[in-house]
């Protein structure tokens, strides 16, 4: 297998909704539909030694939909990690979370903590399911956490580095994202992993999140083949 470097992916998965809606369906089986697709896309980058995965699942901004989706939102997410931690962990796929999970359902995070817990030993792969996450939050978050350290003697202001900093986002020691893959046809980030992202390469399809199949998986790894990353350098073009 050739190897494309690619050690963190992260994918916004967007257009459940309106894979529902072109169908005549209900919004919450868009959501439904779209829970089948990640294990399947987990298969995928997996299959082509990429090792983080990232995975915008709720952000901060998504509690201003109605609560009746929230909730089949949360129900399709316990139902995944129900049915789907077995074979994480015969993977070694360690479940990870960025963002706030104390405001999601209290049976929710029961599972999620579950998750993290069996497989908090696993190697292989990371799992990183962004739920409630917001990037400014993020950021924010990292920044009261490092002046809880200066006011408790352990850092020091002036010798902060930006590696050291990332360590107090959600995403700690994870390795920066390389490519960005958003589904539906919006060209904006929404709000996710902004520090994170800054060098990442990114792909906008118009396909619905529910319709992404490994094939078109396949389709963006080769296109990401083709992006010179230079870095700020001259690159391979010289
Ligand atoms: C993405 O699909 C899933 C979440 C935001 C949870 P949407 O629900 O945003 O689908 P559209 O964008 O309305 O089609
Ligand atoms: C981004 O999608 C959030 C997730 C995929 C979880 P949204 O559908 O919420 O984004 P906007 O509102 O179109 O920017
Ligand atoms: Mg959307």
């Amino acid at each position: 297998m050739e190897n494309l470097n690619i050690k963190h992916i992260a994918f916004i998965m967007d257009g459940n909704g309106r894979w529902a809606k072109k169908r005549g369906l209900p919004r919450h089986l868009g959501h439904k539909e779209g829970c089948e697709r990640v294990i399947e896309i987990y298969e995928e980058c997996a299959a082509n030694n990429i090792q983080v995965m990232s995975l915008y699942a709720f952000s901060t901004e998504n509690w201003n939909r109605p609560k009746a989706e929230i909730n089949h939102l949360f129900n399709y997410l316990e139902l995944f990690f129900k049915r789907e931690i077995a074979r994480l962990l015969r993977d070694g796929c360690q479940v990870r979370t960025s963002g706030d999970l104390s405001r999601l359902p209290k049976k929710t995070q029961k599972v999620i903590a579950d998750a993290k817990e069996k497989t908090k030993d696993c190697k292989n792969y990371v799992f990183n399911i962004c739920l409630n996450y917001g990037g400014r939050d993020d950021i924010v978050r990292a920044a009261k956490l490092f002046a809880q350290d200066v006011k408790d003697g352990k850092k020091d202001i002036d010798s902060l580095t930006e590696n050291e900093f990332q360590q107090y986002l959600y995403t700690t020691d994870l390795p920066p994202v390389d490519l960005l893959v958003r589904t539906s046809g919006e060209q904006r980030i929404s709000n996710f992993m902004p520090w994170q992202l800054a060098y990442a390469e990114f792909i906008f399809t118009p396909t619905y999140w529910p319709d992404f199949t490994k094939a078109e998986l396949r389709k963006c790894l080769e296109e990401y083949k083709t992006r010179d990353r230079r870095f700020g350098g001259i690159g391979d073009g010289k």
